[in-house]
């Protein structure tokens, strides 16, 4: 009896310490308005600004592939793409250094490569808002 309630003793610790574990991974996942505007970000992304093409003219936000991958469901992967980096770091780096990970597996990205000098800083949080909304 006691080696039983001992294992069920044991049992429910590392159901705990699991759960914690689950956690911990879902709090790498920022609130997106601790980063930025997400509705801001909505309006740049289907945006042109001066020669830099909008985003919506590559991404679709519904899972259908377009130029570039889908950005639905983006959230759920970008922390996941390169190791050590985290879904908003991901993001950031995807938006102003295209070919740093190349995501479709292609060699070169075809994506607009300039876009950390046409966006502000502010500009590109907003995005990177509204792109964590994409679940
Ligand atoms: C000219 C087409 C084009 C435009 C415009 C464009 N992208 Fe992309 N994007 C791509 C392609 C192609 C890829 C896949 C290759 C790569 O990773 O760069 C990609 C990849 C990405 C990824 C990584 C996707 C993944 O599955 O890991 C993100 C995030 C992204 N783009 C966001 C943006 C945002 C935000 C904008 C607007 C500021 C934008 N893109 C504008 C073509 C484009």
């Amino acid at each position: 009896m006691r080696t039983l309630s001992l294992l069920l003793m044991l049992l429910v610790l590392v159901l705990v310490a699991c759960g914690n574990q689950a956690d911990a991974g879902n709090a790498s996942i920022p609130d997106p308005a601790d980063i930025g505007n997400p509705d801001t970000g909505r309006q740049i992304f289907s945006e042109w600004h001066g020669e830099a093409p909008a985003c919506s003219t590559c991404h679709t936000i519904d899972g259908t592939a377009s130029v570039g991958p889908s950005l639905k469901g983006i959230t759920s992967r970008a922390g996941r793409q390169v190791d050590g980096m985290d879904a908003v770091a991901y993001l950031h780096e995807s938006i102003v250094d295209p070919n740093a990970f190349v995501a479709d597996g292609k060699a070169q990205s075809v994506m607009y490569k300039h876009f950390g000098e046409v966006l502000t800083e502010e500009q590109i949080r907003d995005l990177i808002a509204y792109l964590l909304m994409l679940e």
